[in-house]
């Protein structure tokens, strides 16, 4: 027997959702201009633990910024802000994935360097309320979700566009149990929304001289939210003259990331969210784990720089947080480094994370007393920062 009960709950429960979502999509077609950092008298800077090993990792994070932007902070042109309040323990305590003062707090910060975040599911000791990165990025519009990848001794070097507010994740946490046998989800693509991301991602490649963007989606599966932003790729790419695009089906990415004779061919891709989610996990362990790889969430207003991996509790709790590895939240500081207008500062902790991490590695980090602390690590990189011949250093590695 049909149960027209649920069946109108449900109804109910989709019509709400989509009547905020059709005011959410009216502003985003309003938004304004990205931040002009230059125009600000002070950038602030947010530190935001987190969780796990969060605090331990942002730590060293902050020492770095904090060291490269000395003169900037002497002269009143940036500010550090430390957040506390972003942990499982205050956020379940007021049953909100950011509760309203850290909300506020992380507002009135430019930009915010953010460590790892514990997400509730099922089953875990705590409610499952909403994942605090998830949350964040959807308050502070942070659409953007760029993720570099870089081995250049294999000539490696991705740039992806994961989309970062819409597909399955805009409302992941409000899908509804239609009857005890079944669940639906709603995964939600807009025009503006990928429009918004893809000229992010061919902006990217033409200010950084790449000729290739790929486009990943499931269109041919998933006909009307991917067919759109297949769709919209291909109108917007009309923009973009000297620049090739190409689109291509998720799982047979996955393959070709790991095929050693196409995948050095990739440049800049662009994907909604979920896709782009597991896709830069397996890139990130293709450079070497995810603890190598950073990522900015960019919004036209706020930025967010963040570790991709989790805030991994059991060190905390083997008391091993002080040697977790920093590199993640360094590579997210090089990269808010590039956003706020220091690409050369960007350039350098870049290429000194290569050297240190990937080639040189005087240090090696273990997670444990075998190896260095990720205070000393961070040191071992800030030297390197400061290495003169630094760029010499790392062409001679990355082409031999
Ligand atoms: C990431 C993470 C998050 C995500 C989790 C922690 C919610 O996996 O940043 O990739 O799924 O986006
Ligand atoms: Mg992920």
């Amino acid at each position: 027997m049909i149960d027209t009960i649920a069946i109108d709950r449900a109804k109910d429960h989709f019509s709400g959702l989509l009547g905020k979502e059709m005011e959410r999509i009216e502003g985003l077609k309003a938004e304004g201009d990205f931040q002009d950092y230059g125009s600000l008298d002070t950038i602030v800077i947010g530190i935001i633990g987190g969780d796990g090993i969060g605090p331990a990792i942002t730590a060293v994070g902050r020492q770095v910024l904090e060291s490269l932007l000395a003169d900037q902070v002497a002269a009143g042109k940036v500010e550090f802000r430390e957040i506390d309040g972003l942990t499982i323990e205050n956020r379940v305590e007021h049953l909100q994935p950011i509760p309203d003062d850290v909300l506020e707090a992380i507002k009135q910060c430019h930009v915010t360097l953010k460590g790892p975040t514990t997400t509730p599911q099922k089953g875990d000791p705590w409610p499952n309320i909403e994942s605090a990165n998830v949350a964040m990025r959807k308050a502070l519009d942070l659409f953007a979700n760029v993720r570099p990848v870089r081995i250049p001794s294999q000539n490696i070097d991705w740039t992806f566009f994961r989309e970062n507010t819409e597909d399955l994740y805009a409302l992941g946490s409000q899908g509804i149990d239609v009857t005890e046998d079944f669940s639906i989800d709603f995964r939600l693509i807009t025009t503006p929304g990928s429009e918004r991301i893809i000229r992010a991602a061919f902006d990217h490649a033409k200010r950084i001289g790449k000729d290739h963007v790929t486009v990943v989606t499931k269109a041919n599966v998933v006909k009307s939210g991917d067919g759109r932003f297949l769709d919209v790729a291909e109108r917007v790419s009309k923009d973009y003259p000297g620049i090739a695009w190409d689109g291509w089906y998720i799982d047979i990415m996955t393959a070709k990331l790991i095929d050693p004779e196409r995948r050095s061919e990739f440049q800049v891709l662009v994907m909604p969210n979920l896709y782009g989610d597991i896709l830069t996990d397996e890139a990130a362990q293709i450079q070497g784990g995810v603890g190598t790889a950073g990522s900015a969430n960019i919004g036209k207003r706020y930025a967010m720089f963040e570790a991709i991996h989790g805030s991994a509790p059991r060190m905390v709790k083997e008391g091993r947080a002080q040697f977790a590895d920093p590199s993640s939240v360094l590579k997210a500081a090089s990269m808010m480094l590039t956003h706020l207008g220091y690409p050369d500062l960007g350039e350098r902790v870049e290429m000194a994370l290569e050297v240190c991490g990937q080639y040189e590695r005087k240090l090696k980090l273990t997670g444990r007393d075998t190896g260095s602390t990720g205070e000393e690590y961070g040191k071992y990189v800030l030297e390197t920062v400061s290495d003169q011949n630094l760029k010499a250093k790392w062409e001679g590695y990355a082409k031999a």
